[in-house]
C-alpha cells in the first residue's frame, strides 16, 4: 500500500503513519524527520536545511524532492510506504508523480487530516520528542511514564525548536498558502479521503483502517 498523509502541522500525521508502518510493515517516510536527522549530523543537506526549518519556512523542494526520490527506491520501501508531510506543494507532487511514473507504480490514497487550528496549537506546543530514538509524546494527551523521559529507550524528551509560539503561527501560515492546495490537486485526482484529525489515537487509527477496508487495500 502506498499512501500520502497530508494535513497541518500538528494534525497527527507522524503518530498515526508511525501506528499504520507498525501495523502493516511498511516504512513511514517523513521529511521532517529526515532533515531533523540530517540537520544533527550537520550534513551538506542538513546545512541547507537548518535556517529553513527553523523559521517554519518549507525547504526548497529540489531538496526534499530528491530525498524522497532516493528514499522510495530503497528497499524496505519497494512493496510500499506512507509519505509523511510530502508533499507539500505543487512542485513537490509534480516531481514525485514523475518519480512514481519512473518506477511504474502510483500512490494508493492521499488522507488528508483535516483538523481545527486550537487542536493544531494546543498538540504542537505540548509535543516532546525523544532526544535518542525520536518517539513522540505529548506533555497532556500521550504523556510518558515519567517527566520528561521516553518510555521506549530511557532517552532525554526536548521540546523542538519550531514548535515554539511565533514558529508554530508561521508554520500553519505556510502551510495555508503553500500546502493546502495539495487538498484539491488529490481531490482533483480521486485519490483524497478525509479523516478528522481532531480524533484521538485510536479513534483515529480504526478510521483509517475502515477506510484501507473501503478501499479493498487490506
Ligand atoms: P515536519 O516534521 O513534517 O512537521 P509538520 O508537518 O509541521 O508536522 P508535525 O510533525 O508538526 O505534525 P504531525 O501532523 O506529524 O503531528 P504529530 O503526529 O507529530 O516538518 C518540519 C519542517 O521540516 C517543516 O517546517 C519544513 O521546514 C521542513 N520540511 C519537512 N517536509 C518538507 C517538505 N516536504 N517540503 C519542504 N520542507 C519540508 O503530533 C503532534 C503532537 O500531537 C504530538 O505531541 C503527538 O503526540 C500529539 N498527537 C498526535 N495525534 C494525536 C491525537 N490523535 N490526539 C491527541 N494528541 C495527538
Amino acid at each position: 500500500m502506498r499512501l500520502i498523509f497530508l494535513g497541518p502541522p500538528g494534525a497527527g500525521k507522524g503518530t498515526q503513519a508511525a501506528v499504520v508502518s507498525d501495523k502493516l510493515k511498511i516504512p513511514a517516510i517523513s521529511t521532517g524527520d529526515i532533515l531533523r536527522e540530517s540537520v544533527k549530523s550537520n550534513s551538506p543537506i542538513g546545512l541547507k536545511a537548518k535556517s529553513y526549518m527553523e523559521k517554519g519556512e518549507l525547504v526548497p523542494d529540489e531538496i526534499v524532492a530528491g530525498i524522497v526520490a532516493d528514499r522510495i527506491k530503497k528497499g524496505d520501501a519497494l512493496c510500499g510506504f506512507i509519505l509523511d508531510g510530502f508533499p507539500r506543494t505543487i512542485n513537490q507532487a509534480d516531481k514525485l508523480k514523475e518519480q512514481l511514473d519512473k518506477q511504474s507504480i502510483k500512490i494508493d490514497l492521499v488522507i488528508y487530516f483535516e483538523t481545527s487550528e486550537p487542536v493544531i496549537i494546543s498538540r504542537l506546543s505540548g509535543r516532546r520528542i525523544c532526544k535518542n530514538c525520536s518517539a513522540n509524546y505529548h506533555v497532556k494527551n500521550i504523556p510518558p511514564k515519567v517527566q520528561g523521559v521516553c518510555d521506549k529507550c530511557g532517552g532525554e524528551l526536548y521540546q523542538r525548536v519550531d514548535d515554539k509560539e511565533n514558529t508554530i503561527k508561521n508554520r500553519i501560515e505556510v502551510y495555508k498558502k503553500q500546502t493546502a492546495s495539495l487538498i484539491d490537486y488529490y481531490k482533483q485526482k480521486g485519490s483524497l479521503r478525509t479523516i478528522s484529525g481532531d480524533l484521538d489515537v485510536k479513534e483515529a487509527y480504526k478510521v483509517l483502517t475502515a477506510m484501507f477496508k473501503k478501499e479493498k487495500l487490506l
